[in-house]
């Protein structure tokens, strides 16, 4: 039996806390209150590996040492080294490196039957983000534990030379890192280790598809829904990822050749130094206006027993489809593209480049593969279908917008619904489209500019999906419609983690 007996007290002043007792230690957490449902238990910043500093730095997380006594648990780790990039113009940074924490929200940790445990990946291009940011008292009234955490960004999660030193995917490794201690310890927390579901957005979304056919993590989780990224979309992959790491090291001070030499360079580099790296490695990158991520996944080489997060081509791996028997959701929003938007980019220029360049129309990976006579060709074709040569402005904004949204996810999205449904490997899959509108889709404000080219309607943007899973800090009467859409996204998931069905009951389905 299993079962940790927790001790629940009354301490000094009016907060009520609540232990448990983990293989690392003890923990003081806090009963929360919840305007949505019953109080629940929270337990936050707990560390969940070294913190990756010095000599390991860009290195595979490392287990932590058990600590004696009790540790509280009712702050918030920090979040790890970052800039906001959905918020333009860009906040000062935050953050630092001591950053490996994870939270746990869960709905009573003495609880007699095991909750499904439902683990969330936060998304910001590999460059923000932090886990706490999505608050549990929407999805842990449904009866699930919820989990959060932190993992490395930019250049300190992503950079690889393709040495043993610097090998890449230090982030991803970081969310391993996190996935095994929920199978470890969740049970601790009231959680079912053999009934847990890994979500995430963006490149959190494209983090779960990773995880999907990554040979570190089969086994950690029974089912995944994976929101606006996949594994074979373009952006969270790194080609050419040593050419940009020797790049990087040319542009903030270190013109050495040798890989000890930039590595020992890199190494006692200030965190700041790294900060905004924008390191492309193509000319059609350089000169386009357009979103890209400059440090993401790679296909890793092998060192000694190191372990290897991903190694191959994303396609050729899933050619022998996902984990076995792994359920997974999939889907995008209605206007995913708006991101394009809304990130700072020139709005003039990149109507000047889609109406100058045919190259505009070309998908990012072709504009590496083909030759520049046959992508003039594909733009042609492109711009005829999307835009029906039309003059690009907003007027036709929205069938620019089409392009974008494809180019960026939808085409990813459904060839990796293809590849898995005809590479079966016993995984239910389900494909989604989400259109929810309310008052809570502020995609676009992020951006003032964004926000003055789509006045016509409202629009269902990348990350608008959020909203109806986590408050984000925007409250909602519980007698609104708005919460009706909220409690029917909640139950689909929580559904799906419960039973690996969003809809075991058929009347649910018939509802949008
Ligand atoms: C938690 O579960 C235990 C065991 O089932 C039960 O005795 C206790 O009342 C529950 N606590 C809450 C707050 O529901
Ligand atoms: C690196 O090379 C550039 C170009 O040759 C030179 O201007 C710069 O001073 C060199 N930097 C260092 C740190 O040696
Ligand atoms: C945006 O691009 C337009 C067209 O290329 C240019 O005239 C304008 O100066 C740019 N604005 C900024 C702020 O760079
Ligand atoms: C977002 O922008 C729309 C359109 O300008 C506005 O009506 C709405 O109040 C804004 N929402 C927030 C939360 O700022
Ligand atoms: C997962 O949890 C749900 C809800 O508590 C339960 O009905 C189901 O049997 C569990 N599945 C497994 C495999 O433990």
């Amino acid at each position: 039996m299993f079962l940790q007996i927790a001790f629940i007290f009354i301490s000094l002043g009016s907060a009520f806390s609540i232990e448990v007792k983990i293989d690392d230690g003890i923990l003081k957490g806090e009963i929360s209150e919840n305007k949505y449902g019953d109080p629940f238990h929270s337990f936050k910043g707990i560390p969940y590996a070294q913190p990756p500093l010095g000599d390991l730095r860009f290195k595979a997380p490392q287990p932590i040492e058990p600590w004696n006594g009790v540790r509280q648990a009712d702050r918030l780790g920090s979040p790890c080294y970052q800039y906001d990039m959905f918020i333009v113009p860009y906040p000062p940074p935050k953050g630092g490196e001591d950053c490996l924490y994870i939270n746990v929200y869960s709905p009573n940790v003495t609880t007699n039957e095991l909750y499904p445990v439902m683990v969330w990946i936060h998304g910001g291009g590999f460059v923000s983000g932090r886990g706490d940011e999505y608050d549990p008292e929407f999805l842990v009234r449904k009866g699930v534990v919820f989990v959060t955490f932190n993992y490395r960004l930019e250049v300190m999660g992503f950079l690889s030379l393709g040495t043993e030193d610097i090998p890449g995917n230090a982030g991803m490794k970081d969310q391993v890192a996190a996935l095994r201690w929920v199978k470890n310890n969740i049970k601790h927390f009231g959680g079912d280790p053999e009934n847990i579901t890994i979500f995430g957005e963006s490149a959190g979304g494209a983090s779960v598809s990773y995880h999907l056919i990554s040979p570190m993590t089969k086994g950690l989780f029974k089912r995944a829904i994976s929101q606006s990224g996949t594994a074979n979309s373009w952006w969270p992959n790194t080609f050419r990822a040593r050419d940009r790491a020797i790049q990087l090291a040319r542009e903030i001070g270190c013109n050495s050749t040798d890989d000890k030499e930039i590595y020992n360079f890199f190494k006692v580099q200030p965190v700041e130094a790294f900060l905004k790296s924008r390191v492309v490695v193509t000319y059609a990158q350089f000169a386009k206006e357009s979103p890209n991520v400059y440090f993401g996944i790679v296909s890793e080489e092998k060192f000694g027993d190191n372990e290897v997060f991903f190694q191959g081509d994303v396609y050729d791996v899933l050619r022998n489809g996902i984990h076995d028997g792994v359920d997974v959701i999939n889907g995008y929003t209605e206007d995913e593209g708006t991101l394009y938007f809304a990130s700072g980019y020139n709005i003039s220029r990149i109507f000047k480049q889609a109406n100058q360049f045919l190259e505009f129309y070309v998908p990012e990976p072709l504009t590496r593969q083909v030759s520049l006579l046959k992508q003039l060709d594909i733009g042609k074709q492109m711009k005829e279908y999307y835009l029906k040569n039309a003059v690009v402005s907003r007027d036709n904004i929205e069938d620019l917008l089409k392009y974008i949204n494809f180019e960026m996810f939808v085409y990813g999205a459904l060839t990796w619904q293809r590849f898995v449904a005809k590479n079966n490997n016993n995984n239910k899959i389900y494909l989604y489209k989400f259109g929810c509108k309310t008052e809570r889709n502020i995609a676009v404000n992020a951006s003032n500019d964004a926000m003055e080219l789509f006045t016509e309607r409202l629009m269902v943007g990348h990350a608008d999906d959020l909203p109806y899973f986590f408050p984000l800090g925007m409250d909602v009467d519980m007698n609104s419609e708005t919460y009706r859409i909220i409690d029917r996204a909640t139950t689909l998931w929580t559904n799906f983690a419960k039973y690996g069905d969003p809809t075991p009951i058929m009347e649910m389905a018939a509802v949008p």
